[in-house]
């Protein structure tokens, strides 16, 4: 350990020798290549906030990102040298953006009582509200910029200088990506939103923040994706670009340049990104390939090493380009809906147990003295039958309104398990539950129905079949 710590100290003074270099030309801060994490709270366990800092010190971030103004972490966080970035919430754009007076009131409440002791120095306004999945409609989309202005100025009457403005945008912000010399935003947004987001950033010094992840890209294409190559392990397999002649040997930096041709396309060439939201889950859903702690390890630790390299590397169409970084996320969060993979990004367990080690400041590049990783059991996809069953432990008042649920959905889900038919019998409503998941998620699986059921389900590959019984299954 204290050889790693050596290593560490050296990472800073590099950095220090580096801003002296650059003579006062840009502000020290801004080249520090920590990475930071996103410390997310959709748990119903998590440590407390301050506990939870000295586990982000104890990764050797240097950065956190919050997804609400939560008072107690941003207290916990007073008096750290870790740099805060505080979320304003999605519903509150719209107001935001048409009311100085409200937009003064956020900040008061949430920004002014915590700064400058706690570091705060990113606001994000809204969470990648341009999404599709996302419940904004496109009157927010219109309010963005307008709010973000608002919000600046709310802070600039603070004399709050430090703190740059921003909003992070999925990946689903561009209507092609590939290649990525072709990257281009879309067309819904381009001129009316970020256009003026571009405008804003080049006007405030700020950054294009972005979620990106090369999980998703590779899992929904894993026949066509290398593995290696989304886990920037990869020696060999290269893509060059047709178009413009550049060399990718990592997915990441080939999304990260189809935005940046994006931002090219639309005339602002300096943009400077922000990698707000990257990662690699560390399990997930039977049904899911690719999630587990051997691939999360090596995504997160190689990302820290390519992006804490100095000189810094870049992307292709960036090269030596600093990327600053926040890994998703601390916590495992058991709250998150959706599929398994969602409640696994964690760098730790609840119980703050780490779910592999990792060094945020890239001061161990060497992982080999700790503990061998897990083999990955899940790269290939399961081939099989795969039921949906209530979890062990599961709540029987929340099952009694989940069956309801599952039953209510379909088309004849539950016909089996009336009365006189082949699935009643043991008549008990953990049989009865565990038949209606089966039997709703066979039929909405392709849909996107998921397995979940607020925790109370579970898939198994063991057939729950019995008798006359059969419950359906979906076949991968
Ligand atoms: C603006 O926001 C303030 C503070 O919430 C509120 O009192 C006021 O009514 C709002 N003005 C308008 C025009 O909605
Ligand atoms: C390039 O992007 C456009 C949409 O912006 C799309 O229609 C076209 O198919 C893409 N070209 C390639 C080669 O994928
Ligand atoms: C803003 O845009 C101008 C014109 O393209 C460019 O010269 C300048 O470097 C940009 N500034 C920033 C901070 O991106
Ligand atoms: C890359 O190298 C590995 C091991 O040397 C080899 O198994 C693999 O086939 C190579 N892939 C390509 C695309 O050349
Ligand atoms: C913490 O939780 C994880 C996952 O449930 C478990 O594997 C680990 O053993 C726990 N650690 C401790 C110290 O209890
Ligand atoms: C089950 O959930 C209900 C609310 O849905 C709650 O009131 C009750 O306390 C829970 N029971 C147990 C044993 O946790
Ligand atoms: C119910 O299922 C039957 C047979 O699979 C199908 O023909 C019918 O359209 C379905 N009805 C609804 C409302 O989905």
């Amino acid at each position: 350990m204290s050889r790693n710590r050596a290593k560490a100290e050296m990472g800073s003074a590099q950095i220090f020798l580096l801003c002296l270099s650059f003579f006062f030309s840009l502000s020290c801060a801004e080249i520090s290549t920590r990475v930071g994490i996103n410390y997310g709270l959709l748990g119903n366990n998590l440590p407390s906030p301050s506990k939870s800092v000295k586990l982000i010190q104890l990764l050797k971030a240097n950065r956190v990102k919050l997804y609400e103004p939560n008072p107690e972490i941003l207290k916990a966080l007073s008096g750290k040298k870790l740099q805060a970035s505080v979320m304003v919430p999605n519903q509150l754009i719209t107001s935001i953006s048409s009311n100085q007076t409200l937009s003064d009131q956020w900040v008061e409440t949430n920004i002014v009582p915590y700064y400058p002791k706690t570091l705060i120095r990113y606001l994000l306004v809204g969470n990648e509200i341009l999404s599709f999945y996302s419940d904004q409609d496109k009157v927010t989309w219109h309010n963005l910029v307008p709010a973000m202005r608002r919000i600046r100025a709310s802070l600039k009457s603070h004399h709050i200088r430090k703190v740059k403005v921003g909003t992070p945008l999925a990946m689903d912000v561009l209507e092609s990506s590939f290649p990525p010399s072709n990257g281009t935003f879309r067309s819904d947004v381009a001129e009316s939103v970020v256009r003026p987001l571009l405008q804003f950033i080049n006007r405030t010094k700020s950054f294009f923040f972005l979620d990106v992840y090369p999980y998703f890209v590779w899992s929904q294409n894993y026949q066509t994706v290398n593995l290696d190559y989304a886990l920037f392990k990869s020696t060999n397999v290269t893509y060059t670009d047709p178009k413009s002649g550049l060399v990718y040997r990592n997915m990441l930096d080939q999304m990260l340049d189809a935005v940046f041709f994006a931002v090219d396309r639309l005339g602002f060439p300096e943009t400077r990104l922000w990698i707000c939201e990257t990662g690699w889950p560390n399990a997930g859903d039977i049904d899911q390939i690719g999630a587990n702690i051997y691939n999360a390890a090596t995504y997160n630790r190689n990302l820290v090493k390519r992006l804490t390299t100095k000189p810094a590397i870049g992307t292709p169409a960036r090269p030596g380009l600093a990327l600053p970084a926040f890994i998703f996320a601390l916590y495992n969060e058991n709250l998150k809906g959706g599929p398994g993979t969602e409640r696994h990004w964690g760098l730790f367990y609840p119980n703050r147990s780490n779910v592999y080690p990792i060094d945020l400041s890239g001061g161990v590049s060497d992982y080999s003295g700790y503990p061998p990783l897990p083999k990955p059991e899940n790269n290939e996809p399961y081939r099989g039958k795969i039921w949906c069953v209530v979890a062990k432990g599961a709540n029987l008042t929340d099952l009694g309104s989940a069956l309801g649920y599952a039953c209510g959905q379909g088309n004849g889900t539950c016909d089996p398990i009336q009365p006189g038919k082949e699935c009643n019998k043991p008549d008990s409503l953990v049989w009865h539950a565990s038949y209606a998941f089966s039997s709703y998620w066979a039929q909405f699986r392709s849909s996107g129905g998921t397995c979940y059921f607020n925790g109370l389900a579970v898939q198994t590959t063991r057939d729950p079949s019995y008798g006359h019984c059969k419950f359906p299954s979906v076949t991968l």
